[in-house]
Formats: structure tokens, C-alpha cells, sequence
């Protein structure tokens, strides 16, 4: 890979979008490298968690390459968007594990929609989020009209679209955007702890759990429907008869993954 690196320690792997120079700007390639990256962590049963995030102290990612697309034809935009959202933003918000983006700094147009794709997010207190597409004549192409609305109201979403402004770490705590907010040495750290505590758990049921929790915020899905066939395919799972038989034998549940 040359835009990303990938530390697996077992069971937690950190994908760092490595373009420093170019502040983790999204070209094609790193686009490619991420979805092959999140394709084979897909099926590597040592992982159980992946983190995102960015090289250097000042930027998560500042969007998309803008120097890849400023010739564009309107044929070729189009394009961009669908298959971003397809390789990359799409497949992480569905991907069977829990994938939690640490934004590390500026984390703007791609970048937020990179973050926002993410199950949840952990923010350096330097961190920098926004949508300034409009101010390039576009607007956000891989997602983020939907999620940034979803995750901050429709309101905030418009105010931030439109005005193309930024919002500090604070300010995303406050509206919902990230869940926690620390110094950005303590960052990583942070992440990881939370990565645990999530291995701990049932990775069937927690996939199952990103399943239904996703099938909400789909066109025409029954968020409930699902959540009840999910919830039975749980009791034909070894992990539930390991999670109930360890409860009820007062002991730690060891799961098998399986
Ligand atoms: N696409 C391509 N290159 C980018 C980029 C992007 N989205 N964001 C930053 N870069 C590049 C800059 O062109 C510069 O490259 P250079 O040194 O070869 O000229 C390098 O990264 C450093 O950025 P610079 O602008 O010099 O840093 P800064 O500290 O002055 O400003 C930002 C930081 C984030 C405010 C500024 O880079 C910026 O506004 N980036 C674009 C954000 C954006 O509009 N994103 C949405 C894209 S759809």
C-alpha cells in the first residue's frame, strides 16, 4: 500500500491514511487502498475492531483530492460519487465490524464523510470538521448531505453545508458528532481502550447489531423487521449459548466468534 498503513494488533487493526503532505487528502489510489484494506480485514477472524484514522498532527483527512477532479465533466462527477460511495463510504458504514473513526485534526469534505461513515467517532481536541464543497461550486458527493443531517439534525446539517463553515471537537461533542474528546496524544489510546471493550463482546451479535441499527436509516427497510429477524438468528448462534451458559454459570463469556 503506499497512501495507508495498517497496524494489526491483534485483535484491533489502525488503518493511518498516510498523504501527510497533502493532509490525508482521499485521491482515487488511497480510495482503492482503503477498500481493499477493509476488504481483507473483512474476513480476517484474528480482527474484531478497525480504527481510522489520520498521519500527522494536523489533519484526519482534508477531503477529497481536489486536484484529481477540478476537470471533471459532469458524466465524470457523477461517477466519482457513486463509486466512492460504493468501494468506500457505503462499504465501511455496512462493513461486519465496528469500525471507529479517531479524528486526529482536520477532517473536511471527504474527510468528515469518511468519519461520518464510520459506526462512531473519538476527536483530538485540534480537530476541525466541516463541509466547505460549496465553496468549490460542489456539493458533498459521498454522503454527507444524508449523514451529516442524520447524525447533527437536518438544521445544523443545512447551517454547515451551507455556510461551509467549520466546527471545533467541542462543538461536534455538543451536537452529537463525536462521542468523546481528548488530547490528541491521548487519542489512539482512547480508541484502542474503547476497541476492547468492544472484543470482549459478541462479534456475531455485534455485526448483527450494525445490521439493524443501519436498516433504519434505509429507503424502504423495516428497521424493526429486521431487528427482529436479526435478534432470532442470534438464539441459533454458538456465541448466545456461550453468553447465557456463562451468565448463568457466573463466569466470563468466552465467545467463539462463531
Ligand atoms: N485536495 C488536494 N490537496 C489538498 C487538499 C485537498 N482536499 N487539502 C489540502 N491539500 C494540500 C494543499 O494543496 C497543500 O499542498 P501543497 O503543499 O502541494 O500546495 C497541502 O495539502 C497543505 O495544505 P495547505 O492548504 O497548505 O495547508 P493550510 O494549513 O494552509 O490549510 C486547510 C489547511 C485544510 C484549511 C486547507 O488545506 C484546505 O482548505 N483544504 C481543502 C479543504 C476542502 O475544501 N476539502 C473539501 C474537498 S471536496
Amino acid at each position: 500500500m503506499e497512501n495507508i498503513l495498517i497496524d494489526i494488533q491483534d485483535p484491533v487493526a489502525v488503518i493511518t491514511i498516510n498523504r501527510p503532505t497533502k493532509l490525508n487528502a482521499l485521491n482515487k489510489s488511497t480510495i482503492e487502498e482503503l477498500h481493499q484494506a477493509f476488504s481483507s480485514l473483512s474476513t480476517n477472524n484474528d480482527v474484531k475492531v478497525v480504527i481510522v484514522t489520520g498521519s500527522g498532527e494536523k489533519a484526519f483527512v482534508a477531503g477529497a483530492d481536489i486536484s484529481e477532479f477540478a476537470n471533471f465533466s459532469v458524466e465524470e462527477g457523477g461517477k466519482l460519487a457513486a463509486k466512492g460511495q460504493e468501494i468506500l463510504f457505503d462499504y465501511v458504514q455496512n462493513f461486519n465490524k465496528p469500525v471507529i473513526a479517531a479524528v486526529n485534526g482536520f477532517a473536511l469534505g471527504g474527510g468528515l464523510e469518511l468519519a461520518m461513515a464510520c459506526h462512531f467517532r473519538v476527536a483530538s481536541d485540534n480537530a476541525k470538521m466541516g463541509l466547505p464543497e460549496v465553496t468549490l461550486g460542489v456539493i458533498p458527493g459521498y454522503g454527507g448531505t444524508q449523514r451529516l443531517a442524520q447524525l447533527v439534525g437536518k438544521g445544523r446539517a443545512m447551517e454547515m453545508i451551507i455556510t461551509a463553515g467549520m466546527i471545533d471537537a467541542n462543538t461536534a461533542l455538543n451536537y452529537g458528532l463525536v462521542n468523546h474528546v481528548v488530547e490528541q496524544t491521548e487519542l489512539l489510546n482512547l480508541a484502542k481502550g474503547i476497541a476492547e471493550k468492544i472484543t470482549k463482546n459478541s462479534s456475531v451479535a455485534i455485526a448483527k447489531a450494525i445490521e439493524s441499527i443501519n436498516a433504519g436509516f434505509e429507503d424502504g427497510v423495516n428497521g424493526y423487521t429486521v431487528e427482529i429477524n436479526n435478534f432470532g438468528a442470534c438464539f441459533g448462534t454458538e456465541d448466545f449459548k456461550e453468553g447465557t451458559t456463562a451468565f448463568l454459570e457466573k463466569r466470563k463469556a468466552n465467545f467463539p466468534g462463531k
